[in-house]
């Protein structure tokens, strides 16, 4: 038998004039139709398929049910039209419970074929997608650590802007216009300016110091903060040298602060950061805003202070025993009088370190510009 496939090229069945109408000549042509039925409806396997099914035996116009209706129960003589009658009705009840069939049947296994198409993107033996964690940038790491350890001590955060005036970078802080000291920072200014006074032109700030001038100005003593950022001096980058670096600023203001809490602060600080077998070492220096002033020098970290190690000169001190850390002092009084503190009344300390020095010695680091490449495979070692 051919099957039907909605193709008008197959030879479909049709539906034969009835020879009489005997039961068996009835069972007969209704048993041929039903299998006609059954196989046309098990090759539906689209939309398109099923529609031409459903027509071909539904349509009101020459469908086969319609069919049967006039060539088989029209035709019928009286006597015979109750039993075609009910084949009839019979027959109808079949093609439509086929047709609904067909249309349920096609409409699951193409979902399931669409279902397993779209599982068969995803090819589970391919590698995962790798997220690795950031990391905190040694820099920032380094700076949250020393914060920390002067947060520990009752000190606050404050921070000030990295373009800054002549005013606070240098005037305020006792670098009288055109004094020595200036030379000293090799000030990045911006272009421009001259039609303005001095003290209004804006600069890349070269130190945290102007923060101490903003904190005081804002805040009444007592004051003990610390205060972290971003700075620029115009130099040529090199192993240990950087247009931009980072700095923390300390500044104690109280009655009868002395120089032994400064050095107290800053041996407990350098102790915490690097260990409590290291010892400190201040060394007369000069600041502008700072009187008397000092350098900070630790003992060497990598000889222990002597000065050798691996049989020679131990490369980190140069032989010295000690690596000299930051700059501090005791708030110079003409600072109080640019603030309007009363320098008879209150006195105080104040230091700056450098927090890529302090990363570098912490760490190991050989090249101060490995910090601001930004190569994962050196940052990530920090995570
Ligand atoms: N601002 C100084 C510098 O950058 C460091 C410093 C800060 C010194 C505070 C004394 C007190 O060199």
């Amino acid at each position: 038998m051919t099957i039907f496939r909605g193709s008008r090229c197959d030879v479909a069945y049709s539906v034969p004039k009835l020879a009489n109408y005997s039961a068996e000549a009835l069972e007969k042509a209704s048993s041929e139709l039903l299998a006609a039925l059954e196989k046309e409806g098990a090759a539906v396997a689209n939309e398109s398929d099923w529609k031409s099914f459903r027509d071909r035996w539904m349509a009101r116009k020459n469908g086969v049910l319609t069919q049967i209706n006039d060539i088989w129960l029209k035709a019928a003589p009286k006597d015979a039209k109750r039993e075609v009658g009910q084949r009839v009705n019979e027959l109808k009840k079949r093609v439509e419970g086929s047709v609904n069939k067909a249309e349920s049947v096609y409409k699951t296994s193409s979902s399931a074929t669409e279902k397993s198409l779209s599982s068969d993107r995803l090819d589970i033996t391919l590698p995962g997608i790798r997220r690795p964690l950031g990391a905190e940038h040694p820099i920032i790491k380094t700076m949250n650590e020393i914060v920390s350890v002067f947060r520990n001590l009752g000190y606050s955060v404050e921070e000030g802007p990295e373009i800054e005036t002549d005013y606070y970078n240098f005037e305020a802080l006792n670098f009288p216009p055109n004094h020595p000291a200036r030379d000293t920072q090799d000030t990045l200014f911006i272009a421009g300016q001259e039609s303005k006074p001095l003290r209004e032109r804006l600069l890349l700030r070269t130190h945290t110091s102007p923060v101490q001038i903003r904190s005081m100005e804002k805040m009444k003593p007592p004051l003990r903060v610390v205060c972290p950022g971003k700075v620029h001096r115009n130099d040529a980058p090199d192993a240990t040298h950087s247009p931009i670096f980072h700095q923390i600023e300390g500044l104690a203001v109280d009655t009868n602060i002395t120089i032994c809490d400064l050095k107290g602060t800053l041996d407990h600080a350098m102790k915490a950061l690097f260990g409590s077998s290291v010892k400190t070492r201040f060394y007369p220096s000069f600041f502008p805003f700072t009187e008397p002033s000092a350098d900070v020098q630790i003992s060497c970290i990598f000889c222990g202070g002597k000065g050798y190690r691996d049989g020679g000169r131990c490369p980190n001190c140069k032989g010295g025993g000690w690596i000299e850390l930051l700059g501090c002092g005791m708030v110079d009084p003409n600072v109080y009088a640019f603030v309007d503190y009363d320098s008879k009344k209150v006195s105080g300390f104040a230091f700056g370190m450098g927090v890529e020095r302090i990363a570098i010695l912490k760490y190991g680091v050989d090249d101060i510009q490995l910090f601001f490449q930004g190569d994962v495979r050196f940052l990530e070692q920090f995570g």
